[in-house]
């Protein structure tokens, strides 16, 4: 457990960091006397020092003014490798950080407590340290809303990070309810019965060949009277996604537990939207299921129903994701009516080949709406990159038998053509985005040996509802 505190002045005593940009040394020579100093503030780059009380003091680069986007890695870096050391208070001088770097910089140090290894029969020793910064600046608000950023990154990341036998659908359900509850926002799960019921006959295809049924979550934060929906956020929670009849190769193949990476962001910017009481009127719907092979599976080849009344004809089992949202933003549009709609998906290998693991494909015909979730994106450094909704790909979506297909057949465009599906299910929107975060979402990291879940989108959101009160 970390705790961060506002402080007035520096104890001599206590533990240090100093932070100093590229080739500006002349703090760090105020506490450190060593005549040549191997240290020149290059971006992440730390080194240690003795002061003379024999505490530790901590110079940390924080390199070029290009490089204050990523500040809370530096942070990240420093404590997660150094925190072994750590007893009782660490001080940072911060006297130089703007309000918005000192939030960073407590996300960064939160999200060094992640503990990937929540199986080992051994589990390390959590501890407690206290943070303190030292700023004339008024911090106290930062560092709450730091801390609760982090905890929200750090408890989605468990989410996606956590293996397919566990995490069910229902068990994304529960984690909605247990939220709901304690971060006091409404929290509803549409069980199997209810999915026939009410005919989400999608999701219901793409987890008819798991023993663990489907569900649809609907979260729901609506503090401004009126009852009016500012933005609704739709989410994909493939639990675990084997392709289906159309079957994935095994390679890397355990990866794919992460395929509920859109899910976690929506539950996660619900829940921290909540926390910090943004006064803003949200819902979240996720549509989950385990896309397995069965003899019930759903088949290449099927006609299938959805939420709209659209028929899909399948011509791939692995393209269920988009299935499952069509469902997910029907759902949104005719029961909530939100001005806007975001959804977040691990759609496509496609996007992955474009972009890599650099940004998430953007989607959307809105400028306004690219505009600035692009700018919010370089400034938390969850970078979005634009691609077309071009009507040349309409043709790839067309079938003979039904009112479309899910998939063009053609090696091109994926991510695209992809989009262009959910497209045909938003009945013109105009305030529609789509994001693309298969590529983001999970991946290799510093912190860990294999891949894991990067915590990407939930400040990309967040930020993106606060700019719209
Ligand atoms: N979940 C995958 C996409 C994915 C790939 C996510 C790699 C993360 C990493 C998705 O359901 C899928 O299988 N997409 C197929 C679609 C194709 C069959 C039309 C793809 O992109 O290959
Ligand atoms: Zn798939
Ligand atoms: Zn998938």
């Amino acid at each position: 457990m970390m705790t961060y505190k506002h402080i007035q002045k520096l104890d001599a005593k206590t533990d240090l960091i100093i932070l100093c940009s590229k080739g500006n040394l002349n703090t760090l020579k105020t506490f450190v006397s060593v005549e040549k100093i191997d240290f020149e503030g290059a971006f992440s780059e730390s080194q240690l020092y003795y002061g003379s009380n024999g505490n530790r003091i901590y110079a940390l680069g924080l390199g070029e003014p290009k490089d204050a986007v990523k500040i809370d890695d530096a942070f990240r870096k420093l404590c997660f490798n150094q925190k072994k050391y750590w007893k009782g208070t660490i001080q940072i001088l911060a006297d130089d950080l703007t309000i918005d770097q000192v939030k960073k910089a407590v996300v960064g140090l939160e999200m060094a407590t992640y503990e990937i290894g929540q199986f080992k029969s051994k589990k390390e020793d959590q501890k407690n340290l206290n943070i303190s910064f030292s700023s004339p600046n008024t911090i106290s608000n930062a560092l709450k809303e730091g801390k609760l950023i982090g905890e929200t990154i750090n408890r989605i990341k468990a989410l996606v990070d956590a293996p397919a036998n566990l995490k069910t659908p229902e068990f994304l359900g529960k984690w909605a309810e247990d939220s709901a509850k304690t971060n006091n926002y409404k929290c509803a799960v549409l069980h199997k019965k209810e999915l026939e019921m009410q005919k989400f006959d999608a999701v219901i295809a793409v987890g008819q060949g798991s023993v663990n049924p489907p569900v649809v979550i609907v979260t729901e934060y609506l503090p401004k009277k009126g009852g009016k929906v500012d933005i609704g956020l739709v989410g994909k929670g493939i639990t675990f996604d084997t392709g289906g009849l159309s079957i994935k190769s095994s390679t890397n193949l355990h990866y794919m537990k992460s395929d509920m990476g859109g899910a976690a962001v929506v539950l996660g910017v619900v829940e921290l939207v909540a926390k910090l009481k943004l006064n803003i009127n949200i819902v979240g719907v996720v549509a989950s299921a385990e896309n397995a092979v069965d003899s019930n599976s759903y088949r290449p080849g099927d006609v299938i129903n959805s939420y709209s009344g659209k028929t899909i004809e399948i011509i791939d089992t692995d393209a269920e994701g988009r299935l499952v949202l069509a469902d997910g933003l029907s759902y949104m549009i005719k029961k909530f009516k939100p001005a806007q709609v975001i959804d977040l998906a691990t759609l496509t290998g496609s996007v992955v080949q474009t972009l890599g693991y650099s940004a998430a494909g953007m989607f959307t015909n809105n400028k306004k709406m690219a505009q600035k979730m692009s700018d919010i994106g370089f400034d938390v450094n969850e970078r979005v990159w634009q691609l077309p909704l071009f009507a040349d790909f309409e043709d790839d979506l067309h079938s003979d038998i039904a009112d479309l297909r899910n998939f063009s057949g053609k090696p091109i465009g994926g991510a695209i053509t992809a989009a262009k599906f959910l497209e045909a299910f938003m009945e013109s929107h105009k305030n529609w985005m789509h994001l693309d975060i298969a590529g983001v979402s999970f991946g290799d990291s510093a912190y860990s040996k294999m891949k894991g879940a990067s915590g990407y989108g939930v400040q990309l959101i967040t930020n993106y509802i606060k700019s719209l009160i």
